[in-house]
């Protein structure tokens, strides 16, 4: 009998994002608080009769092609394990798409747990991030899920557990701005790291004792300066969200999305009526735990 998986993939969120340096490699050397939330892509995977890995997805904008995350993911996993592939993978998007939110990379993270599991294939979920890094750099991260400092590359991960209760996230996304993660790093440039250093090593502490108020105060993510700049209504959402002076709002990962982190419904849901009358989508979900 030919089998089918159902998975979910939850997105994450930034509670600050330090970039620290240029790498030679080209890629960025940072310091980032990754939280996994409760909006998720929805992934079937099935086992198939044809050759080959063939991807469907709900959404136009997404490739189905060799260059979606799935795909490359799939095809990883296949050929590291000498399995003939012969699968078809449905992605149900419900996390926007370029969104800062690594909506790819973690459909790509439950492909991979979804075949280890589908093939039995004894594989630690070490194993799976070393291979998820391969992907991308987010993809480590969102394989495991939950709360982790992430650092080099965001494949050094320190895990802690979520703050208890979980908190009430607000995402507000300016409607049909998609933001490409390449082109905000590549605008961006580092510098001023020793007061950063500071900020960053508090962040945490102030995070998981949910202390909102110190929070406010420390929180940043460097490539605001970026997508702020050439995307201002990602700005005016977040002036929004921030004015009920209840939460900790900022753009998490290169935009354009924003969140919101409230201690309840009431405070979340009194923000998010400041933003009426803008063109924005918005999602009221919350923090989530790890996967294993
Ligand atoms: O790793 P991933 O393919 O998701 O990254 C997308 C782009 O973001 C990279 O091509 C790179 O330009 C940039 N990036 C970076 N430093 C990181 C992560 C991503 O410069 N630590």
């Amino acid at each position: 009998m030919k089998k089918t998986l159902i998975l979910q993939a939850p997105a994450k969120i930034n509670v600050g994002l330090w970039v620290k340096s240029k790498r030679p490699d080209g890629y960025h050397d940072l310091a980032s608080i990754m939280q996994t939330i409760s909006l998720a892509d929805i992934i079937t995977i099935n086992e198939s009769t044809e050759h080959g890995i063939r991807i469907t997805c709900d959404h136009p904008l997404v490739p189905t092609d060799s260059t979606n995350l799935v795909h490359r993911a799939a095809t990883l996993f296949l050929d590291q394990m000498s399995i003939v592939p012969a699968l078809t993978i449905h992605i149900e998007k419900k996390i926007p798409v370029a969104a800062g939110l690594a909506g790819g990379s973690t459909d790509a993270a439950a492909v991979l747990t979804g075949l280890a599991r589908l093939y039995d294939k004894s594989l630690s979920p070490a194993d799976l991030m070393k291979m998820g890094s391969l992907i991308g750099s987010d993809v480590p991260f969102v394989i495991h899920g939950g709360l982790a400092v992430a650092e080099g590359r965001g494949e050094k991960l320190s895990f802690h557990e979520p703050p208890r209760p979980p908190l009430v996230v607000v995402i507000a996304i300016p409607s049909g701005v998609g933001v490409s993660t390449k082109w905000a790093y590549e605008n961006y440039h580092p510098g001023n790291n020793e007061a950063k250093e500071r900020t960053f090593n508090m962040l945490l502490d102030a995070y998981r004792a949910r202390n909102l108020d110190v929070l406010r105060k420390l929180v940043f993510n460097d490539l605001e300066s970026v997508t702020l700049h050439r995307y201002p209504e990602v700005l005016r959402i977040k002036e929004r969200l921030a004015a009920t002076e209840e939460g900790v709002v900022l753009m998490s990962g290169s935009g354009p999305s924003v969140f919101g982190l409230f201690a309840d419904k009431r405070s979340a849901m009194k923000a998010v009526r400041t933003l009426d009358g803008l063109p924005v989508d918005v999602f009221i979900e919350h923090t989530a735990k790890k996967h294993f």
